[in-house]
């Protein structure tokens, strides 16, 4: 299992620990990363029981319990609760995962779950994704064309559109980036795993017609080749994709295109 460090501001210390639930056999334990900006303290681990015999099969399950009955504050973003907005990954047991499809079987003794590593904390679980959704953006993640617009559709064979497949299917979520070394210490100016098979996606559409200036926009030192491959990317995403490939693939363009 791929171990993460802390987030940005980790002088966490031990926090409230909330009563075990009373009668209950089937109990366990919860470590769950909290930071409020508001009130000035530094971040702490609060300790929450539940009682399993009432909770559902995944993280998100067991987040959502202790919101409704027993901490209103816990703080946390979800929405589909289907593995497809992105929205609710987190680092659980030292991973990163989407809490929603991610098994409570899967994780032995206690529960530890955290935010997303290394990014600023917006509050308790919830990561500051400003930088990463403009990384996004400045890929350009739009078919780009220059010829006229068809009457009706911009066609494409199935054995184009099946180059796509393992790019379209990003959630962005996030966990590829925040599991990558080279994007903890180079994040403002390296693009990224995510980032970068999105550009990869575009690039390789037979449809966009920007592919040149897309490659031309990634010859950097820093927006492309920090990626030395250490494939947390691709252990990580939850979503089974393999940006590492995706990244692997735009480098063999760059020297093509110079042979
Ligand atoms: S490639 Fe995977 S881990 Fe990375 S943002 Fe997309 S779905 Fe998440
Ligand atoms: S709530 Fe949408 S991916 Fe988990």
């Amino acid at each position: 299992m791929v171990q993460f460090s802390l987030p940005k501001n980790s002088k966490v210390r031990t926090g409230k620990t909330w009563p075990r639930p009373a009668d209950a056999k089937n109990v366990r334990a919860f470590r769950i990363y909290r930071w409020d900006p508001d009130t000035g303290e530094n971040p702490r681990v609060d300790t929450y029981y539940l009682d399993m015999d009432k909770c559902g099969p995944m993280v998100l399950d067991a987040l959502i319990k202790i919101k409704n009955e027993i901490d209103p504050t816990l703080t946390f973003r979800r929405s589909c609760r289907e593995g497809i907005c992105g929205s609710c990954a987190m680092n659980i047991d030292g991973g990163n995962h989407l809490a929603c499809i991610y098994g409570l079987d899967e994780i032995k003794g206690d529960v530890s779950i955290y935010p997303l590593p290394h990014m600023s904390v917006v509050k308790d679980l919830i990561p500051d994704l400003t930088h990463f959704y403009a990384q996004h953006a400045s890929i350009m993640p739009w078919l780009e064309t220059k010829t006229n617009t068809p009457a009706k559709e911009w066609r494409q064979s199935i054995e184009d559109r099946k180059k796509l497949d393992g790019l379209y299917e990003c959630v962005m979520c996030a966990s590829c980036s925040t599991s990558c070394p080279s994007y903890w210490w180079n994040s403002e100016k390296y693009l990224g795993p995510a980032a970068l098979l999105h550009a990869y996606r575009w690039i390789i559409d037979s449809r966009d017609e920007a592919t040149g200036e897309r490659l031309d926009a990634l010859e950097d030192p820093f927006k492309l080749y920090r990626c030395h491959t250490i494939m947390n990317c691709t252990k990580t995403c939850p979503k089974g994709l393999n940006p590492a490939a995706a990244i692997a693939q735009i480098k063999k363009m760059m020297v093509e295109r110079v042979a």
